[in-house]
């Protein structure tokens, strides 16, 4: 029963639309209607700026680290993983939002960070290298979810290796519109100069 309540629990809170949220009561603003439409931290970033952004981005990644210790907390026998992946589906189809969420990155980096802080730290690292290489957010994501893979697949136990592949793979399904984006060149590129600042 314990792990019924948790599965429903993660999934309601990664179903909480920080974009939506901070866009709306802080700024007035509908994120969906901007920029990709996407409601996550790099869209926020994006339309709203950096304040806004670094809120729903930590608030995005804080969902999948709550969610992944639940188990702990509550004293459930269910994997940290699996808690943490419901909170992932939450955030990308979001009860609360019509189901249209974000794309599964922030989200699955907390579920990291709980889960395995040091793969949560390569991630990081990770995506401010390819971010500073390429300039493109969504690029920079799914390199990310390949490098963390191969590192589990190295490095980590199999509920680690199933948890990070499945995660990734669902973060490339996500980003189909951005890599079309990218072969015709008009993804846009993120830098200091073109972020709002508010
Ligand atoms: O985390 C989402 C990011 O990789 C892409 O977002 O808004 O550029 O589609 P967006």
């Amino acid at each position: 029963m314990t792990e019924l309540l948790i599965i429903i629990l993660a999934y309601l809170i990664g179903s909480i639309p920080f974009a939506l949220v901070v866009g709306k009561v802080g700024y007035g603003i509908d994120i969906r209607e901007h920029g990709s439409g996407n409601l996550g931290g790099t869209n926020t970033f994006r339309t709203l700026g950096v304040k806004a952004g670094m809120i729903v981005t930590i608030c995005d990644i804080l969902k999948g680290t709550l969610a992944a210790s639940l188990p702990f907390l509550l004293g459930a026998d269910i994997h940290p993983l699996l808690a943490g992946a419901c909170a992932v589906v939450g955030h990308v189809y979001p009860v609360f939002a019509k189901f249209r969420g974000g794309k599964a990155v922030a989200t699955s980096g907390g579920v990291l960070l709980f889960a395995s802080p040091l793969l949560f730290g390569l991630m990081l690292f990770c995506f401010f290298l390819f971010l500073f290489l390429t300039k493109y957010v969504s690029l920079s994501s799914m390199l990310t979810g390949v490098v963390t893979t191969i590192y589990s697949i190295a490095f980590g136990d199999l509920p680690l290796i199933i948890a990070v592949s499945v995660l990734t793979a669902f973060v490339i399904f996500k980003h189909r519109a951005n890599i079309g984006r990218i072969i015709k060149r008009t993804e846009p590129k993120i830098t200091w100069l073109n972020l709002k600042k508010k």
